[in-house]
């Protein structure tokens, strides 16, 4: 039987005028439904329905500012501002294998990538099963909702909130992601005129 349906939310902030072309590649085998999201106040950039094994949006694929039901991996982008920032965050927990690939410029400008299967690594406490199959994992944010896990509270900022037992797992698998609110200096990316290409595992 075919496995449906994987979701990924792409956050998207066009800050300015920005040329920059994205290519979607899916190199998985099965079928991913690319949920697109745009910065507050932007038009759709896609419609249609459909209903996603994990990281649905309520049946559409278009979701509208509402984000996608995590856990989802996140593929976002400050476009132009002035340069271009981009990550792949696992801060609200993981569902599937992705790179973020510049095209068009020099080596200057770093891929981010998370191709580990972390369904396989997930502690028993943050899994999200479907037909005894693990098809997501949480971060403990997610699962756990305490303001150290969350950094929010007395937590929020970089030097009360620190990794976790459980972030450091998705760290592990994944070094180029953000695993928790304040993993910036390994995750955080930049770059300047270029395209993106975004493959899905
Ligand atoms: C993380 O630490 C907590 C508290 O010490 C413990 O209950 C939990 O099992 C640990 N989880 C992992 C994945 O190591």
């Amino acid at each position: 039987m075919e496995l449906k349906l994987l979701y990924l939310l792409l956050v998207l902030s066009f800050l300015g005028v920005d040329a920059a072309v994205f290519t979607l590649q899916n190199r998985c085998g099965n079928t991913v439904w690319p949920g697109i999201q745009g910065g507050e106040g932007k038009a759709p950039l896609m419609n249609g329905k459909g209903t996603c094994l994990t990281g649905d949006c309520g049946g559409n694929l278009e979701c509208s500012g509402a984000g996608g039901a995590p856990p989802s991996t996140l593929a976002e982008f400050t476009l132009d501002s002035p340069v271009d920032y981009y990550d792949i965050s696992l801060v609200d927990g993981y569902n599937m294998p992705v790179s973020i690939i510049p095209l068009g410029v020099s080596s200057s400008c770093k891929t981010s990538r998370c191709l580990s299967d972390i369904n396989q690594a997930c502690p028993e406490g943050l899994q999200v099963r479907k037909n005894r199959r693990v098809v997501a994992c949480k971060s403990a944010c997610l699962a756990f909702n305490t303001p150290e896990y969350c950094c929010t509270g007395e937590y929020s900022n970089p030097q009360t909130c620190r990794p976790s037992n459980y972030s450091n797992v998705f760290k592990d698998s994944c070094p180029l992601a953000y695993t928790y609110a304040y993993d910036d200096p390994s995750s955080l990316f930049t770059c300047e005129g270029a395209d993106y290409l975004i493959r899905f595992c």
